[in-house]
């Protein structure tokens, strides 16, 4: 009991003492200090002082090329740059492209083959000579044939000579080099060349052109005349305009009664001059019996003149009359033309009338 008493007075002094502290006051301050202390701790506390002042944001950390980084860098790319080095031009010596010209199939117009039994034509981008043969000639079936330019002896240029005689004849193809001489066919006759000319393949076009592949070389041989390949149409295409119908007699088909109906007949000028052709009349084919040769009312020639190796056309209308349903008509259309073979051309044509 006496041991609470003493801690309750303790506790008062405390809280005097504390009140005392708290007032400002210790026990070596003058009277003056405690007054002005307690003067001090009566007034209120200042608040924070409004301020425009920008606040730095702290910076990104930046991120530093190390000497490790750098060296490492350099050593791949210096092992790149060696690579590409050493197989960057190997590569593009093997890379394939596309050959054009001497070496690749190089096409030759029907305009520029030679005449049968005419001087051979220098094809300068196959450096080739372009013979055409006679049939017969040089024991040929008669045909083109393509000579490579290249003497077979050192490789000299072959030039054509008409001009050159040998053996009691005109024209020949004759080495400058060492007088290697050789017959249109390509064969043989005069000099240190170990064979013939070497020859080219050659493929005929519907139209007429020539595919000769330079980079196909048979070498020459005694049967180089044989080699000729024959022409067909375009045999006929260096000498002057030629008409051609691809089909005898021409189907329009047929033709409904009361109406005129347009039908198109193409043609073709395989030869190596242009070509005109004017419609004479039209009539009834006189080799189809019992035929009216009526149905036809008029046929157009589209164009006026048809390039060397180009097409044109015939606009046919012709009209189903009435009262022949079923029936077929045969027409014979008379042409004139330039081509010296054919200056007249009578075209068979037939259709029928509608039921
Ligand atoms: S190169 Fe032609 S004869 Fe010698």
């Amino acid at each position: 009991m006496v041991e609470k008493k003493r801690r309750q007075r303790e506790g008062e002094g405390s809280g005097a003492s504390s009140a005392w502290h708290l007032a400002g006051g210790s026990a070596g301050q003058t009277a003056a200090e405690r007054r002005a202390a307690r003067a001090g701790a009566a007034q209120p506390t200042p608040g924070p002082v409004p301020t425009d002042t920008l606040v730095a944001k702290p910076a990104a950390p930046r991120r530093l090329l190390t000497r490790r980084t750098f060296v490492l860098g350099g050593f791949w790319s210096g092992l790149a740059m060696s690579v590409v080095g050493m197989i960057g031009a190997p590569l593009d010596f093997m890379w394939p492209r596309k050959v054009k010209g001497f070496g690749a199939p190089v096409s030759v117009s029907a305009r520029r083959i030679p005449k049968p039994g005419a001087d051979p034509v220098r094809i300068a981008e196959g450096r080739l000579w372009l013979v055409n043969l006679e049939p017969g000639q040089e024991g040929s079936p008669g045909g083109v044939l393509a000579l490579y330019q290249k003497c077979p002896h050192l490789g000299c240029t072959v030039p054509w000579r008409p001009e050159f005689e040998f053996a009691g004849s005109k024209g020949w193809f004759r080495c400058p080099c060492h007088g290697s001489t050789y017959t249109k066919g390509g064969i043989l006759v005069f000099g240190p060349s170990p064979r013939p000319l070497d020859t080219m393949k050659v493929e005929v076009q519907a139209n007429g052109d020539l595919i000769v592949n330079t980079g196909q070389i048979t070498l020459g041989g005694a049967d180089d005349p044989l080699r000729a390949v024959a022409l067909e149409g375009a045999a006929v295409a260096a000498s002057g305009p030629r008409l051609h119908f691809e089909r005898e007699p021409i189907d329009l088909g047929s033709v409904a009664i009361g109406r005129t109906e347009e039908r198109t007949i193409e043609f073709h000028n395989r030869g190596n001059e242009p070509l005109t052709v004017k419609v004479v009349r039209w009539g009834a084919d006189p080799d189809a019996p019992a035929t009216c040769g009526c149905g036809v009312e008029d046929v157009v020639v589209e164009p006026e003149v048809v390039e060397a190796g180009g097409r044109g056309m015939l606009r046919v209308f012709v009209k189903g009359l009435e009262g022949m349903e079923g029936m077929e008509d045969n027409m014979l259309v008379e042409l004139e033309s330039n081509d010296p073979t054919s200056p007249q051309y009578g075209l068979k044509v037939q259709f029928r009338m509608a039921s």
